[in-house]
């Protein structure tokens, strides 16, 4: 089976990346709007970039031509974000998070989850994400009807036990993230994971 894109309409385009390039990890962005209501969404299209600085960019499609989602509107106004991630026990409040409630109306309160203060930036955090990353906005790319949102990391929020305080190693079996896996509604646990060795 061969693929030509260029005969693909955008749903096509989704349905073949959002299946095949995965399994992707998730972030849960939490962003605040104009009057402090606390919003948050799931975005798969993400990933970090980059160390020097700390890169992490994510990628909400508009809803409509021209018109960003929440997350993106709420960065284009002040520029601040968290990205949470989910595990295993939080995989389904962070997916109905991904309600489209009216702007102004936090995702946070009608799934019952609680905002907690961050340390570098105005946006809070979501409470029980088990690691949360506060961002600053680098650029927002527009490319057709994606936005790029590209960050720079500026404080995390880890629940003890995850990473060794001393070397930053992760303690094995301590953070499993939730992964994204086929369109629509497929997931996948990270509990199965084995060391590969790189050559010298
Ligand atoms: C696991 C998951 C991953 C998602 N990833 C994306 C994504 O990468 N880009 C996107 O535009 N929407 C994505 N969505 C849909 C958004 O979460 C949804 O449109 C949400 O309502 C946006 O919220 P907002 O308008 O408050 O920003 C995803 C939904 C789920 C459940």
């Amino acid at each position: 089976m061969e693929i030509d894109f260029s005969t693909l309409r955008p749903a096509e385009c989704y349905k073949v990346l959002s299946s095949l390039v995965t399994p992707r990890p998730i972030a849960w962005v939490s962003t605040m709007d104009e009057a402090g209501v606390v919003n948050a969404a799931p975005f798969s299209f993400f990933n970090c970039f980059g160390s020097n600085p700390p890169v992490l960019a994510f990628a909400p499609g508009n809803k409509s031509p021209g018109l960003p989602k929440d997350t993106a509107r709420n960065i284009r106004s002040n520029r601040e974000f968290v990205v949470n991630m989910a595990d295993e026990a939080l995989a389904e409040k962070m997916v109905e998070t991904s309600a489209s409630l009216p702007h102004g109306e936090s995702e946070l309160e009608a799934t019952g989850l609680t905002a907690a203060p961050s340390s570098s930036i105005a946006v809070p955090r979501i409470a029980e994400a088990p690691v949360a990353f506060e961002c600053r906005e680098w650029a927002t790319l527009e490319i057709g009807s994606n936005r790029m949102v590209v960050g720079t990391v500026h404080h995390a929020h880890l629940r003890d036990g995850i990473l060794n305080p001393a070397t930053f190693h992760l303690e094995h079996g301590s953070f499993l993230p939730v992964g994204r896996m086929a369109a629509p509604d497929w997931y996948c646990r990270t509990g199965d994971q084995y060391e590969i060795a790189r050559p010298s």
